[in-house]
């Protein structure tokens, strides 16, 4: 099949990557003549693990090429993706569609033959309407159906997530499209991934459902975590307890300083604003919104209280950054509240991450960032680990503790054992474990 991907952002660049993978043709487009012209030397401009392997193979055997013009490819597709994305509106937490209403327009320009459109960005219900408006304006006489497809991939894991989901969402009423998206995932089939196939609304609001439910569950545990501070108890041994029932499920119920990334925070918010507009709020997901944006404040009152009330004029050493491992992506991580607010609390900052400094620069002012955990915690008078890279969980914390100043470590993910630092003489603070 021939597949033209609008759009070679995040999931446009690892679905593009994968469908060709399976035997598809695919040709990403992207305005960004600098990315387009990466892309064709075997550069990747995102950090995700297998990607550049997986992109160089696949333009080696002929499969991937990428324009920053879409006609010849849009033109000759079976398939035409809108990937591009949907970012928050600013004022009104609405996700902002003019990107994909201007692809869809640029593809109703010069497709040819039956076309199947399909909306991969995630998109709040009803715009795959919208979208069959603009491109039937366009082309009254078009031969096309407008698919509703929506990604589940993780950062840091995405190639995995995309070749072995736990299912496909394909949201269409037509039989034709339906053929179209069947023949185009065979693969995975082959490997019984299940496929969903429902309408398009309810393919748009499944997306949402899906990562406002493990938001939920993310700040559940949260909670939890905080009440188990309160009353003695042990976080990770609720969550194992309770994660143990199939009805509950094991994933998703780490304690932290609160979810960040670029879907969660900007999924739960639009999706709030749908259930308003539509006149049935959801209350539980305006809650999860509203206590994991004040979660990353308290972390900072945290580590605060950890320093004895006061971290003026104290170095704090900062380990993490990123919203979470495997990633240089810093959108809305917790680190972004917190270090600010230390730094208004009159302390100095020294940080460490071991993908996301070129970014943090340009997002945290006042800030000394260092090439190395031992480096970044020389001198400091507490350690906060605030991402929980795996080169931290191995540190040699003898070191770390004669680096330090006062040995007081507030670690925000656990990836310690309260025991074995108490055995160290430091004074250890974490989620959810007292
Ligand atoms: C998420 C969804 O998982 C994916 O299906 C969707 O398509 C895009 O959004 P991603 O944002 O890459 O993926 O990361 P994910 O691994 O889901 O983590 C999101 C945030 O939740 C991170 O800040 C992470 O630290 C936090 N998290 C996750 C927890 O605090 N605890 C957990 O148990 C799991």
């Amino acid at each position: 099949m021939r597949v033209a991907m609008i759009g070679t952002g995040y999931v446009g660049l690892v679905s593009g990557a994968c469908f060709a993978d399976f035997g598809h043709h695919v040709t990403c487009i992207d305005k960004n003549q600098e990315k387009i012209d990466m892309l064709r030397s075997g550069g990747v401009p995102i950090y995700e693990p297998g990607l550049d392997l997986l992109v160089a193979r696949n333009i080696r055997e002929g499969r991937l090429d990428f324009e920053t013009d879409p006609t010849q490819a849009v033109r000759e597709a079976d398939v035409v993706f809108i990937a591009v994305g949907t970012p928050s509106r600013r004022g009104d937490g609405h996700a902002d569609l003019s990107y994909v209403y201007a692809a869809a327009e640029e593809i109703a320009r010069v497709m040819d033959g039956f076309t199947v459109v399909v909306t991969k960005s995630t998109v709040p219900v009803g715009t795959g309407d919208e979208v069959e408006v603009v491109i039937r304006k366009a082309r009254p006489d078009g031969d096309f159906s407008v698919v509703s497809n929506p990604e589940f991939l993780r950062e840091g894991a995405a190639i995995e997530d995309f070749k072995r989901p736990d299912r496909v969402v394909v949201g269409t009423g037509c039989e034709r499209a339906r053929e179209v998206m069947r023949e185009l995932y065979r693969p995975l089939f082959l490997n019984e991934t299940p496929i969903v196939f429902t309408e398009r609304r309810t393919s748009e609001l499944i997306k949402y459902a899906a990562n406002a439910f493990l938001a939920m569950k993310i700040t559940f545990i949260n909670e939890i975590a905080d009440l188990c501070e309160a009353v003695g108890a042990n976080v990770q041994e609720v969550a194992r307890g309770i994660g143990l029932d199939n009805r509950i499920g094991k994933k998703f119920l780490n304690a932290g300083p609160g979810y960040g990334g670029s879907c969660f925070p900007k999924d739960t918010l639009a999706l709030t604003r749908t259930a308003q507009d539509a006149g049935r709020p959801l209350r539980l997901v305006e809650t999860t919104v509203e206590i994991n944006d004040a979660r990353k404040m308290r972390m900072a009152e945290k580590v605060i209280e950890a320093c004895g009330g006061s971290v003026k004029d104290k170095t704090i050493a900062v380990l993490g950054l990123t919203f979470k491992p495997g990633t240089d992506d810093m959108r809305e991580a917790p680190s972004l509240v917190i270090i600010p607010a230390l730094l208004k609390a009159g302390a100095k900052v020294q940080a460490y991450d071991p993908a996301g400094i070129s970014e943090a620069e340009t997002m945290l002012e006042g800030v000394t960032f260092v090439s190395g955990p031992y480096l970044c915690v020389e001198g400091a008078d507490a350690l906060v680990i605030v991402t929980e890279w795996n080169e931290f969980r191995a540190l040699d914390l003898d070191r770390v503790k004669s680096a330090l100043r006062d040995p007081v470590i507030v670690d925000l993910r656990n990836i310690y054992e309260p025991e074995e630092m108490a055995r160290r003489g430091m004074k250890y603070i974490s989620i959810g474990r007292s």
